[in-house]
């Protein structure tokens, strides 16, 4: 059977191809050359399923889509500290190239616009590299979100150099409040070197699906980058990502976004998927106008919006019953999928309602296939409560998902292979 979900996107690229409004990009000259007809999009699971269809493997340069992940090099590099010093995290409200800084602190709003994402390159590798290792390092952390080795496309850079004025104005008022340390002007080549990175739509995909996958790519499985980098950058996505055009995305695609003026447009979603449309007519916001369509109807179709209610906590608990009777008795909790708080929570709730007078209590975690951390340790406490309680409690867990289950002070979890194996050690005389 092949999937059907490059049909699907086959689909949904047929259904926005007919809208030619937006323009292509005209302050950069070299952008503005650019076949505006181009259309493409892919999406990347998180364990590093590719599918696409249109110009997916047509270059252009990454642009604005290039600082979410320069934040977070910056981020890995110096800490969130020394960062957050420098660039805030409130969306602006503004257009990405307008000439406003903090007025107490100096400090661009967030790391999306261009004041932002200008600090942001500065502050990415070490303090005292010169602006030449700095690209190098912007390029081959770029790389490492892609999957693959980029390049600068050297006309793309000579051309946004030459009417880099606005640029180097906010470079300038970055300096005299000394948020840059170092040469405006070499900042600003070197930003700019980062946007002329030529890639993709499906290193784009890629590139999101690592943001989405805990900051590890799925195609060679390097950790790029730490968890709470990942998550960091996710969030200033959602909030800043698309300039002023934020509210709108969040109410009607809800996915943490950055787009770029090549005509890329990103997407990820955490724990779940990259997205990536490639299509150059540019709307007001300078977002893709057939990017933002698709995104909508990605999001709509596929419920990917980040607010749609996930699969009900009670899913987690596959069923509640009791085996055997009097002494022998045997209450079993079969459990399933991904458990978080909410699954927990739902858990900790039946056996508390039902666990009452059965001897043996048996969690069956065979079915589950993720755990989290404070899922982890609500299920260890219950086992220690249920065996102050008077219970024998009892882990079916052929997975080890839940490692050296230890219930604490007063606890005892016995791990047994399977129900057989329990059950005939308790029936047998
Ligand atoms: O600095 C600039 O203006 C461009 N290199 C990038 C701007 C951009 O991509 C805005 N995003 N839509």
């Amino acid at each position: 059977m092949q999937s059907m979900i490059p049909d699907y996107v086959s689909e949904v690229l047929r259904d926005v191809e007919a809208d030619t409004s937006g323009m292509l990009a005209s302050y950069i000259p070299e952008l503005a050359t650019a076949d505006p007809d181009r259309l493409g999009a892919v999406l990347a699971t998180v364990d590093g399923e590719v599918y696409g269809a249109g110009d997916i493997d047509t270059e252009f340069t990454i642009q604005s889509i290039s600082k979410p992940f320069t934040y977070a090099l910056a981020l890995s590099d110096r800490g969130f500290g020394p960062v957050l010093a420098r660039v805030g995290v409130e969306p602006s409200g503004e257009a990405f190239n307008e000439i406003s800084l903090e007025s107490d602190t100096g400090r661009p709003r967030n790391p999306m616009i261009n004041a932002g994402a200008i600090t942001a390159h500065s502050l990415a590798g070490a303090e005292d590299l010169k602006s030449a290792e700095r690209v190098e390092h912007v390029v081959k952390g770029l790389s490492s979100f892609a999957g693959r080795q980029l390049r600068v496309d050297e006309s793309a850079c000579a051309s946004e150099m030459e009417h880099a004025h606005r640029n180097l104005a906010i470079a300038y008022m970055l300096r005299s409040h000394n948020i840059l340390a170092e040469d405006p002007r070499a900042v600003v080549e070197g930003y700019l070197r980062q946007c002329s990175v030529l890639v993709t739509a499906r290193d784009l995909a890629m590139m999101a699906a690592t943001l989405a996958n805990r900051g590890v790519n799925p195609l060679t499985g390097e950790k790029v980058i730490h968890e709470p980098v990942a998550r960091q950058v996710l969030t200033v996505m959602a909030t800043c990502g698309m300039y002023d055009a934020a509210g709108d995305w969040a109410t009607q695609v809800g996915i943490p976004a950055k787009s770029g003026v090549a005509g890329g447009l990103i997407g990820a979603l955490p724990g779940q998927i990259g997205i990536a449309t490639f299509s150059p007519r540019l709307d007001s916001h300078g977002n893709s106008v057939r990017g933002v369509s698709l995104f909508e109807r990605f999001s709509s179709d596929m419920g990917l919006h980040v607010m749609e209610v996930p699969p009900a906590a009670r899913a987690v608990v596959r069923s509640n019953h009791v085996v055997a009777d009097g002494l022998n008795a045997i209450r079993v909790l079969q459990l399933q999928g991904g458990i978080r708080f909410a699954g927990a929570e739902r858990i900790v709730r039946e056996i508390a309602d039902s666990a009452s007078s059965e001897p043996r209590v048996v969690l069956d975690v065979s079915m589950v296939y993720s755990i989290d951390d404070v899922a982890r340790r609500m299920l260890l406490e219950a086992a220690r409560r249920l065996t102050l309680d008077g219970h024998e409690v009892y882990l079916i867990d052929p997975e080890s998902i839940i490692p050296n289950p230890n219930p604490g002070e007063g606890g005892r979890l016995a791990v047994v292979c399977g129900f057989e194996q329990l059950v005939r050690g308790t029936l047998d005389p």
